[in-house]
């Protein structure tokens, strides 16, 4: 999880925590939403203080915590529903149970949570969970569809063991999930030109197969091309990441594949209604001619000789007018003027620079130094994590689709 950026600080998160077995994950949600520097004001439901005492929310959010009790104490002109709505930047429902979704989509308010979601002018967010069954019965489905019409995130339930030890869909999204989905709120509300945009971004090094066992492959790991798809769902895009590497718990959508040829056919796939694409994959140049069939026995054999032929260039091959196209370069020492010649090549609006003979940046590091290149002259980023050369990445998309 990437570091929240400073503007957020401070801001009211209003977590509405309801009485669901992942409750457990709504106290991590709380101490998480802490340290990306906003204030969660926590209120829970009758059925959610069965599981977890209101005591272990108050200690992770420093704050008390709201509950239909203290909404019908003497409050002197002070509304409790009304105040907490006020305050608020955005409203996070985590767990969210079939019985509260139930009611926020009737527009029920017999309780301090229901209450202030109907009072609450913001972003809302919930996080759904429950039994599979219950998950897939229509009413939830249409209670979802509703919210969901009404403009409310539904983030998606993960597959997997359920804790009624059944397997099926409705687990919680990660608090990691939920973290992201929260900022994300907050800065789309800005609409900056990425907002509703498509963009297909590429990450991690591909795999060209020798024979049933060996691939000649790289050293990336699609963190940033990861980093650059956060940011670009950070800032309201409509995401999807084709990707050589497993994502955990992603926000957006993901298409895996393999090879340069896999990568190739899922970015045309993908660029058709898009806006934007960033290859920051690191994509083979050269792949074995043919695939040996079962495995290359080493025998009596003193040398091995494969042929090698070109692989599709992905990003040369994706150039249309209204596509945005963002490329990269790595490049062995501070060679800035093949970046230059490679930007006019493949006509890119953006090329983003990093000599990967630098120590400790780049390839497979958590750091990165970069150079874009931009129609309008050249931007440094000195070393810094990926998720900062993202935002300055997606500053220049953001200058460039406003051109
Ligand atoms: C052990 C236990 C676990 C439960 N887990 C869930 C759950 O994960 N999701 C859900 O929708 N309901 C779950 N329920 C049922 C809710 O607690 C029940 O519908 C309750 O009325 C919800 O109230 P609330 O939405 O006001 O919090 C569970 C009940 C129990 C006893």
């Amino acid at each position: 999880m990437s570091e929240a950026p400073a503007i957020h600080a401070a801001r009211t998160v209003l977590v509405g925590v309801t009485g669901g077995i992942a409750i457990y994950k709504a106290v991590e949600l709380v101490r998480g939403l802490v340290k990306d520097g906003f204030r969660p004001l926590v209120v829970t439901t009758e059925a959610a203080q069965r599981f977890v005492m209101p005591l272990t929310f108050a200690a992770v959010s420093q704050a008390p915590v709201l509950d239909d009790q203290s909404a019908w104490q003497s409050s002197g002109g002070w509304f409790q529903h009304i105040e907490a709505a006020r305050t608020a930047s955005v409203m996070v429902v985590a767990p969210a149970t079939a019985n509260t979704l139930a009611k926020m989509a009737a527009g029920m308010a017999d309780n301090l949570l229901t209450a202030i979601y109907l009072a609450f002018r913001g972003p809302v967010i919930v996080a759904p969970t429950m039994n599979w069954a219950m998950n897939e019965h229509a009413a939830t489905r249409e209670n979802l569809r509703v919210l969901a019409e009404r403009g409310v995130e539904v983030l998606p339930t993960e597959e997997g063991e359920l804790a009624c030890g059944e397997e099926g869909s409705g687990r919680m999204a990660s608090p990691d999930v939920i973290r992201l989905a929260v900022r994300r709120a907050l800065a789309s509300a800005a609409a900056g030109p990425l907002a509703g945009k498509k963009i297909v971004v590429t990450s991690g090094g591909t795999r060209e197969r020798i024979d049933a066992v060996r691939f000649i492959g790289n050293r990336s790991s699609g963190k940033m091309g990861r980093a650059v798809a956060d940011e670009a769902y950070l800032r309201g895009a409509r995401v999807t990441l084709v990707t050589t590497q497993p994502v955990e718990g992603p926000s957006y959508d993901v298409v895996r594949v393999e090879s340069a040829d896999e990568m190739a056919a899922a970015v045309g796939e993908q660029v058709r209604d898009a806006d934007v694409l960033v290859m920051a994959a690191a994509v083979a140049d050269f792949r074995p001619k043919d695939e040996q069939a079962g495995k290359i026995e080493r025998g009596a054999r003193e040398s091995l000789t494969l042929e090698l032929v070109r692989t599709v260039d992905v990003l040369a091959s994706t150039a249309r007018p209204g596509l945005f196209r963002v490329g990269f370069a790595a490049e062995a020492g501070p060679r800035l003027d093949r970046a230059r010649a490679k930007k006019a090549a493949k006509g890119v609006d953006l090329l983003v620079f990093n000599d990967i003979l630098a120590e400790g940046v780049g390839i497979g590091s958590d750091e990165n130094e970069i150079t874009i290149l931009t129609p309008n002259g050249e931007v440094h980023v000195p070393r810094t994590s990926k998720t900062a050369c993202a935002a300055a990445i997606a500053d220049q998309i953001e200058a460039g689709l406003e051109r």
